[in-house]
């Protein structure tokens, strides 16, 4: 582990210093461009804080779909950028004596960071932990400078080909290469090109769809979900990809959004579009592994037209017993427009039942706009229980139950 280098002599002491924990980042570069000075920066292992730059504006904090920007170290000198990019893990506040952390400075800079990051974490998201019993996750294998290949063994069309929405399953092959991931996880594609100012293109990150152990058990592959956006340079790349096209990969990412193993935790899964990817895996795992699990799993899935939402046909075909399904359409010609939180509500006394478990999780994944919705509707259901919401909530969250992916 590395040492704090005195290369900021100039920095308040003790300085309390803004970190990225390398083990939950997901490497998906939205703190970088949401920093208003450029105080964030990557290199092809890990993104870091400037310590001489960073003037605790909290910008980046609301974005970062993990929490790993939400990390602070009290130091006499501040880690240098080289010792963040060589990390793996976070280093231990070190032990700086009870003078120096009560300094007055740090008293203060705390005071004033408490009231802005719980501006920043008011809405649902913020720092989560992994479920008490999810595997243990490998993270950042495959990096920028070091990206694993991948084979592309398919690519199918999810959406009618009526839909607007073309959303595709991709199935990458990764040959002798051992890349071990867990459901819920993310990997990054590397587009080829440069952008406008010459810069290769980062890579976009995508939820993995498929179960840890491949598409069919045993098989070496992984699947994403992924939406063509116009104008998008990686999602046009992706799903033009064709058969036996080699694509450059990296990660895998992500240590908290992560299935539970035991059998008995209750899943509740809220999902619109591809947010469904790790949804996908969850169950497929369920059903390979435990199909007859006492654990509840629900989910709940927004969609404007069934031809519009991936995996349609396949999801009807899971068993009740496995998977009770909440499907919901928007935009459907036959029925009232409703969305995943109109239908929880009407599903309230279901979720207040789970609610009230101690052994159920809360995933929620796909568009920012929905978590303000999804959230409402919690609040109101758990009020209905005598439970107070926002306090319930910090509990599941503390327990590792409780995990928002939005974007
Ligand atoms: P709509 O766009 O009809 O308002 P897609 O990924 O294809 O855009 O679909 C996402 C689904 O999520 C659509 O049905 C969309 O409805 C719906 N949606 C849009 N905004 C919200 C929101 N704030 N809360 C919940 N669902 C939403």
């Amino acid at each position: 582990m590395n040492k704090p280098l005195a290369d900021a002599a100039s920095l308040q002491k003790p300085f309390k210093q803004h970190v990225i924990d390398p083990e939950t980042c997901i490497r998906c570069y939205t703190c970088e461009e949401a920093c208003p000075i450029d105080a964030i920066t990557h290199d092809d292992n890990n993104v870091v804080v400037d310590p001489t730059g960073c003037d605790y504006c909290m910008s980046c904090i609301a974005p970062c779909p993990t929490g790993a920007i939400d990390n602070w170290r009290v130091v006499m000198e501040p880690y240098s950028l080289d010792d963040q990019f060589g990390w793996d893990e976070l280093p231990e506040q070190e032990d700086i004596g009870p003078g120096d952390t009560g300094s007055s400075a740090v008293e203060a800079l705390d005071e004033e960071m408490e009231r802005l990051l719980n501006e920043a974490h008011a809405g649902a998201g913020g720092k989560s932990k992994p479920p008490a019993s999810a595997s243990k996750p490998s993270v950042n294998l495959f990096t920028l400078g070091k990206p694993a290949t991948a084979t592309v063994q398919g690519n199918y069309r999810l959406t009618s080909e009526t839909a607007d929405s073309d959303v595709r399953h991709i199935i990458l092959d990764l040959g002798d290469t051992s890349f071990p991931v867990l459901e819920g996880q993310s990997i990054g594609i590397l587009p080829p090109g440069e952008d406008a100012a010459g810069k290769p293109f980062l890579p976009r990150l995508y939820s993995i769809s498929s179960p840890r152990d491949g598409e069919r058990p045993q098989t070496n592959n992984l699947s994403l979900t992924v939406k063509r956006e116009p104008m998008g340079v990686c999602s046009n790349y992706v799903c033009d990809l064709k058969k036996g096209d080699r694509i450059q990969v990296t990660g895998p990412f992500g240590a908290t959004f992560l299935m539970p193993n035991d059998p008995q935790a209750n899943v509740i899964m809220i999902c619109t579009g591809t947010g469904s990817a790790p949804f996908r895996a969850f169950t497929m795992r369920r059903q390979r592994t435990m199909p007859d699990a006492d654990g509840r799993m629900i989910l709940f899935f927004g969609a404007r037209t069934p031809d519009a939402l991936p995996y349609f046909g396949p999801l009807k075909k899971v068993p009740d017993r496995v998977l009770e399904k909440e499907l919901c359409f928007s935009r459907a010609t036959d029925s009232d427009k409703e969305y995943v939180q109109d239908r929880m509500r009407r599903e309230r006394a279901r979720v207040l039942t789970l609610l009230k478990s101690e052994r159920t999780h809360i995933f929620v994944c796909g568009l920012k706009g929905m978590e303000e919705g999804v959230d409402g509707a919690l609040a109101e259901i758990a009020r209905e229980g005598a439970f107070d919401w926002p306090t319930l909530r910090t509990q599941m969250r503390e327990e590792g139950r409780y995990h928002v992916e939005t974007y």
